[in-house]
């Protein structure tokens, strides 16, 4: 990988890397068409990382689809995949030791402990390894990117973290490889996440956070089958929890919805 990339950087030419777990869907693909757009060349990953996993069964049940990913891949233009073993990308135990303060305390940090030091080694393996002029992940995965641009500024890697809008299926749901755990009625059901995200960010005219949290949370919990893991109004760049509205600064709405078989992540701005 590196050899091949090393080549294509002395011939003056730029990489985009697109970093995933596989079971790709369009909202990858959106990614992998940003990255061509912007790069010569563009470079994707699939590995299902075991460190970012708190829980055997998730890692276990995570989907893994790699003929149809290769495929995708290959339609979409993608020049080249890295599909390392866990052995070759984890030779010993040792994982990042950095610290993102608040960053990694809030929401998935809380209820996902060691969640975002399995993200951050990983994705800083993959940079040292491809060394890419830019990286792209979904917004969808909010704190996720922040944890990212913040690792990255701290290891003054030099690559450009591209943020990209989280994409949608016709009825609003978010895109995710875990969607497939949804049985047909939660899927029917699924949109209200998005379309209550939204309407907090309507109420937010006329009531304070923990008014609209706790209406959200009741819209949400009517169908029986969703439990609210935490729904958080959080200031976009220090993610730190807002209890008041502010009128000028960039606010995110960010929840966790469990299901009977997976658990679901969504975000808007305010
Ligand atoms: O967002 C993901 O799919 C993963 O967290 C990532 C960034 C590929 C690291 O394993």
């Amino acid at each position: 990988m590196r050899e091949y990339l090393e080549r294509a950087k002395l011939m003056g030419l730029s990489i985009g890397f697109v970093p995933t777990m596989g079971a790709l869907h369009p909202g990858h693909m959106s990614l992998i068409e940003r990255a061509k757009r912007e790069n010569d060349l563009v470079v994707s990953s699939i590995f299902v990382n075991p460190t970012q996993f708190g829980d055997a069964k998730d890692l276990l049940n995570y989907p893994r689809t790699p003929d149809a990913d290769y495929e995708l891949l290959k339609q979409h233009g993608c020049d080249m995949v890295f599909t390392p073993s866990v052995a070759e990308m984890y030779p010993d135990q040792s994982l990042i030791e950095m610290k993102f303060g608040d960053l990694e305390k809030v929401m998935e940090g809380a209820y996902r402990p060691g969640h975002f030091k399995g993200v951050a080694t990983i994705v800083s393996r993959f940079f040292e390894i491809i060394r890419p002029n830019r990286a792209y992940f979904g917004q969808k995965d909010f704190q996720q990117l922040a944890i990212i641009k913040e690792m990255n500024e701290q290891l003054k890697t030099g690559i450009e973290i591209v943020g990209c809008a989280t994409m949608r299926e016709p009825d609003g749901l978010a895109m995710s490889s875990r969607n497939i755990h949804l049985s047909f009625e939660e899927r029917k059901a699924a949109p209200v996440i998005y379309n209550s995200l939204l309407l907090a960010s309507e109420l937010v005219r006329i009531n304070e956070p923990e008014e609209v949290k706790h209406t959200i949370i009741k819209i949400i919990e009517a169908l029986g089958g969703f439990k609210v893991q935490y729904l958080e109004f959080v200031d976009s760049l220090t993610l730190k929890p807002i209890t008041k509205w502010q009128s000028h600064a960039d606010q995110r709405a960010c929840i966790a919805v469990i299901t009977s078989k997976t658990r679901l992540i969504d975000n808007v701005a305010i």
